[in-house]
C-alpha cells in the first residue's frame, strides 16, 4: 500500500536511474518487485528465505565501489545507485542463464517444463542456444505416484529443499554430495516414491524448471488411482483420488 510508505521506515535508493523506496528489511529484489520492476531471479521465491545460490539476480552497484551483488540478498542503503541492466550486470545474468540452460534435458527426450521460470527469463534476456555442454544428471525417476522427479532438469536452486523443510516442516528433500556430484536427494538418497514424502506438493509449486512436476502433467498417472496422502487439496492438481 503506497500509504504505508508515509509511516514506515524506508530507504531511498536509485534503481536503473529511477528513485525507489524500500521498506526497512527489504532486499533490492523485493523492493524492485513491489514496484513492478523485473530483475531475473531463480533461487528466490516470494515468502521463502533467500538463499542467494543461483546468481541470476546480480545487479551492479555503481556508486562507490562498483561491485556485482545478488539483489535477492543485498539490502539497499540510502543513496545507493544500482543498475540491473548495465552491461556488466546483464552479461553476468545472461551467462548464469546460459549455463543453467545448457544443463536442461533436450526437449522431447524427458519431461520437464518448457514454460518454466528459467525459460521465461531466458526469453526475456534473449539467451538462446547455450554454447556449453550439459553435465548430465540423474535419470528421471517416476517412482512416486503424484510427483515426477526429473533431476536432469534440476538447477540446484534449493527452492524445493526450503519448501519441504522450512515451509512444510517435512524435511524429506535435502542437498547432498559435493562438487560435480552435488544433487537434490530424498531422505537418504532414496527413490522419491520410497521416501517419506507425503505428496503435499509444495516442492512442485517451488520448482522453477519442472524438475519436480505433477505426474499427471507428464502422462504418468491414470486419474482415479488411489494413493495415501495427507493433502487431498494441495496445489499440485495431480488428479489422484485419495484414500
Ligand atoms: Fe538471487 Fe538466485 S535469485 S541468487
Amino acid at each position: 500500500n503506497p500509504e504505508d510508505l508515509k509511516t514506515a521506515k524506508t530507504v531511498g535508493f536509485k534503481l536503473d536511474g529511477e528513485d525507489v523506496q524500500a521498506f526497512e528489511g527489504e532486499t533490492i529484489l523485493q523492493a524492485a518487485k513491489r514496484q513492478g520492476k523485473e530483475i531475473p531471479h531463480l533461487c528466490y521465491k516470494d515468502g521463502y528465505r533467500p538463499d542467494g545460490n543461483c546468481r541470476a539476480c546480480v545487479v551492479e552497484i555503481i556508486k562507490g565501489e562498483r561491485v556485482l551483488a545478488p539483489s535477492c540478498c543485498r539490502y539497499p542503503q540510502e543513496g545507493m545507485d544500482v543498475s540491473s541492466t548495465s552491461e556488466r550486470a546483464r552479461t553476468s545474468q545472461k551467462l548464469v542463464l546460459e549455463l543453467l540452460l545448457s544443463d536442461m534435458p533436450e526437449q522431447g527426450k524427458s519431461p520437464y517444463n518448457p514454460h518454466s521460470e528459467l525459460d521465461y527469463w531466458a526469453g526475456k534476456l534473449e539467451v538462446w542456444n547455450p554454447r556449453f555442454p550439459g553435465r548430465g544428471q540423474p535419470a528421471p525417476n517416476f517412482s512416486h505416484p503424484a510427483i515426477a522427479a526429473n533431476l536432469d532438469a534440476c538447477i540446484q536452486c534449493t527452492r524445493c529443499v526450503r519448501a519441504c523443510r522450512e515451509e512444510q516442516m517435512n524435511d524429506v528433500i535435502g542437498y547432498a554430495f559435493r562438487g560435480h556430484h552435488a544433487k537434490i536427494v530424498f531422505d537418504q538418497d532414496d527413490p522419491m516414491g520410497e521416501s517419506t514424502c507425503v505428496a503435499c506438493g509444495e516442492c512442485v509449486q517451488a520448482c522453477p524448471t519442472g524438475a519436480l512436476m505433477p505426474s499427471n502433467s507428464v502422462g504418468l498417472v491414470e486419474p482415479e488411482k488411489k494413493v495415501d496422502s495427507t493433502c487431498p487439496y494441495c496445489g499440485v492438481g495431480c488428479l489422484l483420488t485419495f484414500n
